[in-house]
């Protein structure tokens, strides 16, 4: 998508995390990979996050999802718009658009969030925490480009469940027509006004906070710790003040902690489980009857085919000189990885969810890792039409 414009070193040099950037036919001849009505229906599934947004006498109003039939034959003509988180996990035509940002890391995407608003529609004036590309799909709207906020911004308390901003200061002006793209990077105020009937992609990026992180990864690191390891003085000499604790003693409190903290393997591969932990858990559901990677040999024999969950995350590290695959929040080792492994876990790791087995399907470390795979419902038999 960046072709034709900057390469992705100038990119993430000059806009990534700095600055917004207007990609003029980023996508040329954009055809929507979803229709409106298939996003309504999408909508109306109890596993799907879906908001309709509306504006009412200057407030902006929020409806939650999983929406009934109703809710969308109630709406006025115009004036709305219905947001739908990670449809990517529900539609591989629109999960192909990730193919476009194939220069950032997976592990930073959440998802594609996809819009429709009727003219006249917007979510209203907003920051949020992450990096997003906005790919316009049919219509146009005309986004407003702001100021730079953070969590001290202030936000009008009138519209309950939008973090709409008090104050707007339009720096740029951006109309977007099909196959537009607009970079937005976290913090930087926005709004968008549908000029007609439009749909938009939104690629959404993540980045953990430190307070996600720390809460998290200590949850783990405790589990491994047991009752033998805790603070202690030997070494104690007697005290002036026994009310007072020492710098002494908060010296060693940090001695203890500080090894935990930097112990860069460990927190390797709880970052590969964390990172790769599903959004939608509830698209994962283990098999009915489980295999091992004999049974799952014969099953492919047999002609039975495999793909990846859409919903699944996949990650590979590698930790120590050791690969590392990690999938739904678990890591799997692969010590000596054979090239077929290897290949495997490429696979694992493209974008599209179409996997080729053919070749893999006599090796037993591939056959093992795939039945573990299957078996946590990461990977599930293609259906048959
Ligand atoms: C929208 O697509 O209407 C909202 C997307 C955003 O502002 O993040
Ligand atoms: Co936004």
């Amino acid at each position: 998508m960046l072709s034709g414009h900057l390469s992705p070193e100038e990119f993430l040099t000059r806009y990534w995390q700095k600055k917004p950037l207007l990609l003029h036919q980023a996508l040329p001849a954009f055809v929507d990979p979803i229709s409106p009505e298939e996003l309504a229906g999408l909508a109306c599934e109890e596993e799907a996050e879906a908001r309709l947004v509306w504006q009412r006498e200057n407030t902006w109003e929020l409806k939650t999802g999983p929406f009934a039939e109703n809710d969308f034959t109630s709406l006025p003509e115009q004036g709305w718009t219905l947001l739908v988180q990670a449809v990517d996990h529900w539609f591989p035509a629109v999960k192909k658009l990730l193919a476009e940002v194939a220069f950032i890391p997976r592990w930073r995407i959440n998802d594609i969030m996809v819009s429709y608003a009727t003219k006249n529609a917007g979510v209203g004036p907003h920051f949020d925490y992450y990096d997003v590309f906005i790919i316009q799909g049919q219509g146009s709207r005309r986004w407003k480009i702001g100021q730079h906020c953070d969590s001290g911004s202030e936000l009008d308390s009138k519209h309950s469940g939008l973090k709409i901003l008090k104050h707007f200061e339009t720096n740029a002006e951006w109309e977007l027509y099909p196959g537009d793209v607009l970079y937005i990077p976290p913090g930087v105020a926005h709004y968008g006004i549908s000029r007609d009937d439009s749909l938009s992609y939104s690629i959404g990026f993540r980045a953990p906070s430190l307070s996600e992180i720390l809460s998290h990864y200590t949850d783990e690191l405790c589990l491994t710790l047991t009752e033998d390891q805790r603070f202690s003085d030997p070494d104690l000499i007697p005290v002036q003040n026994d009310g007072e604790i020492s710098a002494a003693a908060i010296g060693k409190l940090s001695a203890l902690l500080r090894p935990l903290l930097a112990d860069e393997q460990a927190l390797a591969l709880w970052f590969g489980r964390y990172m790769s932990e599903p959004k939608v858990p509830q698209l994962l559901e283990a098999p009915e009857f489980e295999l091992d990677g004999q049974s799952l040999q014969q099953a492919l024999e047999q002609g039975m085919r495999l793909e990846k969950n859409p919903a699944s995350r996949f990650a590979w590290q590698n930790v120590a000189q050791e690969l590392y695959c990690f999938a739904d929040g678990r890591s799997f080792s692969l010590p000596h990885a054979s090239e077929p492994l290897k290949t495997l876990l490429m696979q694992l790791n493209a974008w599209n969810d179409t996997l080729e087995l053919e070749d893999l399907s006599t090796e037993p470390d591939c056959l093992n890792l795939l039945a573990e795979l299957y078996n946590q419902g990461s990977l599930i038999e293609t259906e048959t039409t």
